[in-house]
C-alpha cells in the first residue's frame, strides 16, 4: 500500500540541540539518586581495605549503636538471594559480591552494608565497622600470576584468529619490527556514580537505576530475587554517563535491593567516587606484542598481535585488545591472540570501545614504527596496506570511506608538509613540534529493539521505546528518526523512553543504539502511516480514495504517490474515521545473513600535533583532527560531540588516565579525581571533527553505523606517534608521562 522504502523527512540530518538539555542544566532532570520515596532509607557499603584474604571478624557494635542506624548487614545475617551471584545464567551476567562469603577478592569489595535513616548516619556508621583480616599478598597487574589462554574472548569472540601462514610471512619480511606496549587499567568514571533506589511492593520491585539495558536487565534482577521479569520495573530516564559499566548488574545495587526487601522500606544507595574503583568494572590493563613484517615495498607480509590482559580471579572478562588488528589492514598473514592473567582486582568489563581502544593504541604506534623501518611516511604506509575487502574473510565492506577520511583529515591538518624524520620542527617559542596519525576503527553492530508509534487525532505523534540516553543526546537523534518515520515535524512528536514499561529498546552499547532503537522507531512510524493510508484509500470521502499506487507521508499529510495534488491531513483522516488514534509497531535487528555477507565497521583517520618543552618535557596536544565515516549521520551536532568526546578520551588514554595499585595492600591509591587524572578544558585544544557521509544499504535499512566509541581509537596512537616525531623517543607504555621523555 504505502511506500516500503526508507523514508527520511525533514528531521534526520538536522543539528537539533538536545531535547532534554534545559532539564539537565536547570536541575529539573531526575537522575536515579534524585528520587526520595516515602520512608526512604540510605545504604552505604563498607569496602575491603585489602585485596586478598578473608575477614575473620567484623566488629559492628559501634556501627549498630550509631544514632539513626537501622541495620548492618554482613555475610552472617545477609538475607538469602534466590539466584547465585557466582553463576552466569544470562548475557552480561558478571560474578559479583553480595556478601556471600568472608572471602576478599579485591580491594573495595563490599564487606558489610550499613542502612540508616540518613545518608550521614549511614556514612559515619560505615566508618565505625571494624574488620579484622587474614591478609594474603595481592597478585597485581600483568605480572600477577601465570598467563593462560582463555577458551574464548569476550561475548563469545574467538580468543585466537589466524589466517595465512604467519611464520612464512615473518620469514619473507624485508623489514620487521617486534614491539611490546603496555596499557593501564582505567576506571569508568561517569559523572553520575552508580546509584539505585529500590522499592518493593509485595513481590513487585521498582528500581530507579541508571541502565544501558533497561528491559533486558529486568530478567537479571528477577533472577537474583526469585521473581518473574515482569515484576520488575526499571525507571532510567537519565544517565550521567555509562561507558559500558551501566549495562552490567553490580553487587552494591543487589545489596540495596536485598536491604529494601528485608527492612520493608525503600532503600537508596549511591556509590562514593572511590567506590567506583572496584565493584563496577573497569578497562583491564594489557601488555601487547606486535610483530610486523613488510616486503621491500612496505606491503605487510605478517601482522601478529598478541595481547595479555589482566582479569580478576573469579570471572573471565578479557580485554580483547588483539581484536584491533582484525578487519583493518591488508596483510598476507595475520594472527590475533588473546591471553589473560588473573589478579586480585575487581572484574573488568566493557568500557567505551572495549578491546579496540587498548588494541588500537598499540597497533597504531607499532604501524608508525613499521612505516619508519620501511622508510615510508605513516599515511603512505597505511594506504599501501589499505584493505579493499576484510582481511582473512574476504567479505566486502558494507561501506568503507576510509580513503576519504585519510584524504580530508590530512588536508585539513596539513599533513603533506610533515618532515619524515623526528625532531625537525619547533614553534616560535622553541617548543618541539611533532605530528602523528592513526587509523580509527570500530564495529558497527546491531542488537534487537522494538517500538510503538501512535498518530493521535490532534495530528501529533507519540513514539515509545525503552531506549537509554547516556547524556550524549541519543533520545534527540532517536526522536528525529521517529519523526521522519511518522512523517511529522520533530516538535509534533512526544518521545517516551527510559522505562521498562515501554517496548524493549535494546542495549545502549556497542555504538549500536541509534541504529537499533532508531530502526525500530522508524519502522513503527512507517507502520502507523501505512495503517492510516489504508483508512484513507478505502474511504470514498477522502481525496485519497482509491489511490492504489500508494501514499507518501510528509509534514502531517498523506499524498497520493502518483499525484501530489491529492492529499489529506492526518487530522482529517482520523476524524472522519471516528477519531481513534492509529497505532503502529516496529522492530529492528540485523538478519544473520546480512552479517555474513558484509564486514561492517565505522572508520576514521586521526591526526595529532603535540608541542613539547625541550627542557621540561611537558606535553601538550595542540591540535587533533579526526575525520570519521560512520554511515548516515542523523544529527551532525550531536555526532560531532560524540566523536570529540571519544577523541578527548583518546587524549586521556595517551597522557592522563591510569589506576595505580599499592603493591602491599592491593588498594588503588589514586581512586579519586585528584589522583586519577582526566583531561580538563585546559588540556583540550584545537579539536576538529570531520564527518564523511557514507550511503550504506547493508548495515541496516537506515544506513546508520555508530559514533559513540570510534573516537578513542586512532587518537591514542596518533598522539603517541606525534610525541616520537617531536622528540625522537618511542614510549611504549601508556599514559605517556614527562618522566618517559627525560
Ligand atoms: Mo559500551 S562499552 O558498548 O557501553
Amino acid at each position: 500500500m504505502s511506500e516500503t522504502s526508507i523514508r527520511f523527512g525533514s528531521n534526520a540530518g538536522q543539528s537539533v540541540t538536545r531535547r532534554d538539555g534545559i532539564a539537565k542544566v536547570t536541575g529539573a532532570a531526575t537522575f536515579a539518586a534524585d528520587n526520595h520515596p516515602e520512608g526512604l532509607l540510605h545504604a552505604v557499603y563498607v569496602p575491603a581495605t585489602i585485596a586478598r584474604g578473608r575477614v575473620i571478624r567484623l566488629d559492628t557494635g559501634a556501627a549498630k549503636a550509631h544514632p539513626g542506624v537501622v541495620e548492618v548487614f554482613t555475610p552472617e545475617n545477609r538475607p538469602a538471594l534466590a539466584g547465585d551471584p557466582d553463576a552466569k545464567p544470562f548475557l552480561f551476567a558478571f560474578r559479583t559480591e553480595v556478601l556471600q562469603s568472608a572471602e576478599i577478592r579485591y580491594a573495595n569489595q563490599p564487606i558489610a552494608l550499613v542502612v540508616a535513616e540518613t545518608v550521614e548516619a549511614a556514612t559515619e556508621a560505615a566508618r565505625l565497622v571494624v574488620p579484622h583480616y587474614e591478609a594474603l599478598p595481592p597478585r597485581l597487574g600483568l605480572d600477577g600470576d601465570a598467563p593462560y589462554k582463555p577458551e574464548s574472548g569476550n561475548f563469545g569472540r574467538p580468543a585466537e584468529t589466524v589466517f595465512g601462514d604467519v611464520a612464512a610471512g615473518h620469514a619473507a619480511a624485508r623489514h620487521a619490527v617486534d614491539l611490546t606496549y603496555e596499557t593501564p587499567a582505567q576506571y569508568h568514571n561517569a559523572m553520575e556514580t552508580h546509584a539505585i533506589v529500590a522499592t518493593w511492593d509485595g513481590d513487585q520491585l521498582a528500581l530507579d537505576v541508571p541502565s544501558q539495558a533497561i528491559v533486558m536487565s529486568r530478567g537479571a534482577y528477577g533472577y537474583y530475587f526469585g521473581i518473574p521479569a515482569e515484576n520488575v520495573t526499571i525507571r532510567s530516564p537519565y544517565l550521567g554517563g555509562g561507558f559500558g559499566s551501566k549495562a552490567v548488574i553490580n553487587g552494591p545495587a543487589l545489596l540495596a535491593i536485598l536491604a529494601a526487601r528485608a527492612l520493608r522500606r525503600p532503600v537508596k544507595l549511591m556509590l562514593r567516587r572511590e567506590q567506583m574503583f572496584g565493584p563496577v568494572g573497569h578497562r583491564g590493563a594489557t601488555r601487547q606484542r606486535l610483530r610486523i613484517g613488510t616486503d621491500d615495498d612496505g606491503r605487510m607480509t605478517a601482522l601478529d598481535h598478541e595481547s595479555l590482559a589482566v582479569t580478576s580471579t573469579f570471572d573471565d572478562f578479557i580485554e580483547g585488545a588483539a581484536d584491533a588488528s582484525l578487519g583493518l589492514y591488508a596483510t598476507e598473514a595475520l594472527r590475533s591472540t588473546q591471553y589473560a592473567v588473573r589478579a586480585d582486582i575487581g572484574t573488568p568489563g566493557p568500557m567505551r570501545a572495549p578491546g579496540i581502544a587498548s588494541g588500537s593504541a598499540a597497533l597504531e604506534c607499532a604501524l608508525d614504527e613499521m612505516a619508519e623501518a620501511a622508510g615510508l611516511d605513516p599515511l603512505e604506509f597505511r594506504l599501501r596496506n589499505y584493505a579493499d575487502a576484510e582481511p582473512g574473510t574476504g567479505r566486502p565492506y558494507s561501506s568503507k570511506a576510509l580513503r576519504e577520511c585519510y584524504r580530508r583529515g590530512a588536508e585539513r591538518f596539513g599533513w603533506a608538509n610533515r618532515p619524515r624524520a623526528p625532531r625537525q620542527m619547533t614553534d616560535d617559542r622553541g617548543l618541539l613540534v611533532g605530528w602523528g596519525m592513526g587509523t580509527a576503527l570500530f564495529h558497527a553492530p546491531m542488537f534487537a529493539a522494538e517500538a510503538r508509534a501512535t498518530l493521535r487525532p490532534d495530528g501529533t505523534g507519540l513514539v515509545e521505546t525503552a531506549a537509554a540516553d547516556m547524556g550524549q543526546g541519543a533520545w534527540t537523534a532517536l526522536a528525529q528518526i521517529a519523526a521522519d518515520g511518522l512523517g511529522l515535524p520533530l516538535e509534533k512528536i512526544e518521545f517516551r523512553a527510559g522505562s521498562s514499561d515501554l517496548p524493549d529498546g535494546g542495549i545502549a552499547g556497542g555504538s549500536g543504539h541509534t541504529a537499533t532503537a532508531g530502526g525500530a522507531l522508524h519502522a513503527a512510524g512507517c507502520d502507523a502511516v501505512r495503517r492510516l493510508g489504508e483508512i484513507a484509500v478505502a474511504d470514498p470521502a477522502s481525496p485519497l480514495f482509491g489511490a492504489n499506487a500508494g501514499v507518501v507521508a510528509r509534514d502531517g499529510r498523506l499524498f497520493a504517490r502518483d499525484d501530489d495534488s491529492r492529499s489529506e491531513s492526518y487530522v482529517e483522516i482520523i476524524a472522519r474515521a471516528g477519531g481513534a488514534a492509529v497505532q503502529g509497531t516496529g522492530s529492528a535487528a540485523r538478519p544473520p545473513e546480512a552479517a555474513e555477507r558484509h564486514a561492517m565497521y565505522s572508520h576514521g583517520a586521526v591526526f595529532a600535533e603535540v608541542k613539547i618543552d625541550p627542557a621540561l618535557f611537558q606535553i601538550r596536544v595542540t591540535r587533533l583532527v579526526g575525520a570519521f565515516a560512520a554511515g548516515r549521520i542523523i544529527n551532525p551536532r550531536l555526532a560531532t560531540s560524540q566523536l570529540m568526546g571519544g577523541m578527548i578520551w583518546g587524549l586521556s588514554f595517551a597522557l592522563h588516565e591510569e589506576a595505580r595499585h599499592d603493591r602491599r595492600t592491593g588498594r588503588i591509591v589514586n581512586a579519586d579525581f585528584a589522583g586519577y587524572h582526566i583531561p580538563v578544558n585546559a588540556d583540550v585544544a584545537g579539536l576538529d571533527v570531520i564527518t564523511v557521509h557514507e550511503d550504506d544499504p547493508h548495515v541496516n535499512p537506515l544506513g546508520i553505523k555508530g559514533v559513540g566509541e570510534i573516537g578513542i581509537t586512532g587518537t591514542v596512537g596518533a598522539i603517541g606517534n606525534a610525541i616520537w616525531h617531536a622528540t625522537g623517543t618511542r614510549v611504549r607504555r601508556f599514559p605517556i608521562r614527562i618522566a618517559d621523555l627525560l
